[in-house]
């Protein structure tokens, strides 16, 4: 491999771009890396995910295999640190849901999980009178939960121990980006305004985030309505799919809607206190980009478009998106990158 200190730029501070910038410093000990970024913490579209592990039907890879590689990896993964004493700090913490349904079996089960987690199982009679009456079809299994809004700063300390360099700055051109050998493109919606990727397409979330310190447990029903306990007492309250919609407010109907959904699953919820609402672009992309591309005599190494899935796969693509820098650098390591 080449042994030159290479200066690697990561563009984007959501969880893709911190996942890969981590990796890097693993299997590139020697680089310089900085990560650029318009927009950091709360302020990305990682923040508003309540970062359950649950991949839906429309997480797609390049291939089956790849799909489910990225997913057993990133469960590994999350599973170590929580197993650790790092757990809290890290924002990583075990989750039991219960996924009901009045119209469709299937969508209370999971192919890509159910050989994974510890449990999965099908509800029997008494708890699908949990919530409420008509509800035909539930599962309950055992998972796991990433908070962004904890992970994100947990894993940037380390990457500045490391070494790691940080820039908050938009990237306009690709002039700006000529001083180093190799860039990682983890934009998320970004890459649309950059570029003309027209298979990338947001579906539009809202959320609403109360205090319910009491609620230990996630519930999921029909029609995009879930309810994901969390850290601190605080619970996440969704939601919606919208596709192709760009709107970043709060839309007072999707909270109503919402919030009347949520009650109806879940009633002790009527004595939450709302601590606030928030939107986020969902980057969908099928499949999700992970590839090489040399842009203006610059390798670029594409990791974008990992839709409402995100959060919980961005271990196992950030590994593939290194795997292929390291791969090409020892192709062309007797040439010029
Ligand atoms: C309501 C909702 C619920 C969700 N729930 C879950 C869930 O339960 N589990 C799950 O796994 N996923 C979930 N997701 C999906 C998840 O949030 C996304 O897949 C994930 O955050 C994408 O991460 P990212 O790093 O690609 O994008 P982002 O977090 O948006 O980060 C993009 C980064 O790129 C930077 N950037 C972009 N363009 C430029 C530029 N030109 N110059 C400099 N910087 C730039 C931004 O500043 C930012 O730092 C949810 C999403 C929403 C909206
Ligand atoms: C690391 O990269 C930055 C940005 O290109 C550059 O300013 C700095 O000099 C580099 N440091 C080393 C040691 O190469
Ligand atoms: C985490 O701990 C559980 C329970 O002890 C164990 O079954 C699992 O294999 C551990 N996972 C990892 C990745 O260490
Ligand atoms: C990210 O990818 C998009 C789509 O190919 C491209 O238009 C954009 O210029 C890329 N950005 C960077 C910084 O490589
Ligand atoms: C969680 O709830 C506490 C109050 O118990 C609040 O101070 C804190 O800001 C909340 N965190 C988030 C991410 O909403």
């Amino acid at each position: 491999m080449d042994k030159r200190n290479l200066n690697i730029a990561v563009i984007g501070a959501g969880v893709i771009g911190s996942s890969v910038a981590k990796e890097l410093q693993k299997e590139l000990r020697n680089s310089n890396i900085t990560v650029i970024a318009d927009a950091f913490h709360e302020d990305t579209a990682s923040c508003v995910a309540a970062g359950i592990f649950r991949p839906g039907p429309s997480f797609k890879g390049p291939t089956r295999e790849i799909t489910k590689q990225w997913i057993d990896y990133s469960w590994n993964y999350w599973s170590k640190i929580m197993n650790s004493s790092d757990a809290a700090q890290a924002g990583i913490m075990p989750l039991p849901v219960y996924i009901f349904s009045k119209t469709n079996y299937h969508v209370t089960r999971n192919h890509l999980i159910e050989d994974l987690v510890p449990v999965y199982r099908e509800c029997d009679v008494d708890e699908l009178k949990m919530c409420g009456k008509g509800w035909k079809y539930g599962s309950y299994y055992l998972t796991l939960k990433i908070e962004c809004d904890k992970y994100l700063p947990w894993n940037e300390v380390l990457f500045k121990q490391n070494g790691g360099k940080i820039l908050k700055q938009k990237v306009e051109s690709f002039s700006s980006l000529k001083d180093y050998n190799l860039v990682f493109n983890c934009t998320g919606m970004g890459s649309k305004y950059l570029c003309n990727d027209h298979d990338l397409v947001p579906i539009r979330g809202q959320v609403i985030k109360v205090n319910a310190p009491w609620l230990k447990t996630s519930f999921y029903g029909d029609y995009d309505t879930y309810v994901i306990p969390g850290m601190d007492g605080n619970a996440t309250l969704g939601g919606c799919r919208q596709y192709d919609s760009y709107n970043m407010e709060v839309d007072k109907y999707d909270s109503a809607s919402i919030w009347e959904r949520c009650c109806d699953l879940v009633p002790s919820l009527k004595k939450a206190k709302v601590i606030g609402h928030k939107v986020g672009l969902r980057p969908h992309r099928v499949p999700v980009r992970v590839e090489r591309e040399v842009m203006h005599g610059l390798s670029v190494v594409h990791c974008y478009g990992h839709g409402g899935y995100g959060v919980m796969v961005a271990p196992g693509t950030a590994k593939t998106a290194v795997q292929i820098a390291v791969d090409a650098l020892k192709r062309n390591s007797q040439s010029k990158l």
